[in-house]
């Protein structure tokens, strides 16, 4: 793994009036230390994991509006506030990587038609594969080597069984390859993930977790468990 630690540098920032400094998470975030090849971003709507992820890759000089360093298509890259005061700690440092934002997937699929670069995309436009085929054609074609994948809720294209797949991608390519993932997911599936750090972003600042403890397991554990309990308990009038 090759990124070792995050750190945000509180001595350039000014106010914590504003965003991004005005969130919770990030206002108490000193040191990040990412001892794992794959790290978890969890937490409530809302709580600054996008934020967080969205810094990182802008100090990795991936397009921040998904890509990795060759994708420089203007649309939509917004310059990440809290990139200015994050600083990563690399050994080694890498250069190669990716950085997924589902929100502007459209995007990028598009322009990765319009410079013809379909062959490293398992040969198809994007545009004429399903949204979880084109993620996943993404995922297993242009993820190898000495990498950081930096994702934000990969999970929203694909369906279950997809997704144990990409769990799968994920061992290869943190076993037999040298890639290094940091995700921000919703999906309990990922987040089974073993040889993982779970970061929560709950209660206001940045923890490490067990799987078993976060509101993903739990909620959806006891939801599977106890369905028509749980539905009648949430559809009660007052
Ligand atoms: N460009 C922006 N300007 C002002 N506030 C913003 C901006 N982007 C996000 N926020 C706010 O910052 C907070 C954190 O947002 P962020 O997108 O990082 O959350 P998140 O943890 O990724 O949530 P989700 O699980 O819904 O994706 C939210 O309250 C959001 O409204
Ligand atoms: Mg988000």
């Amino acid at each position: 793994m090759f990124l070792k630690r995050v750190t945000l540098q509180h001595d350039r920032i000014a106010s914590y009036k504003e965003y991004p400094y005005s969130i919770p998470t990030i206002k108490h975030l000193d040191q990040l230390e990412l001892t794992k090849k794959v790290t978890f971003f969890v937490g409530e709507n809302g709580s600054g994991k996008s934020t967080l992820l969205e810094a990182i890759a802008d100090k990795c000089e991936f397009n921040t509006a998904g890509g990795g360093r060759n994708n420089a298509y203007d649309l939509e890259r917004s310059e990440s506030a809290l990139g200015n005061a994050i600083r990563l700690s690399w050994l080694p440092k890498v250069t190669n990587g990716f950085f997924l934002r589902a929100e502007s997937y459209y995007h990028f699929a598009s322009h990765i038609d319009d410079v013809g670069a379909q062959e490293g995309y398992g040969g198809r436009s994007l545009h004429e594969q399903s949204h979880g085929e084109s993620f996943f054609s993404l995922f297993s074609n242009r993820f190898k080597g000495k990498a950081i994948y930096l994702l934000d809720e990969p999970e929203a294209a694909l369906s279950p069984q997809r997704q144990l797949s990409f769990l799968k991608l994920i061992h290869d390519l943190t076993t037999k390859s040298d890639c290094q993932f940091i995700i921000a997911t919703h999906s309990p599936i990922l987040l089974g993930y073993p040889e993982a750090t779970i970061f929560s972003f709950d209660n206001g600042k940045i923890a490490e977790t067990e799987y078993e403890s976060t509101d993903h397991y739990q909620i959806t554990s006891y939801f599977l468990q106890n369905r028509e309990r749980f539905l009648q308990d949430i559809f009660r009038e007052d």
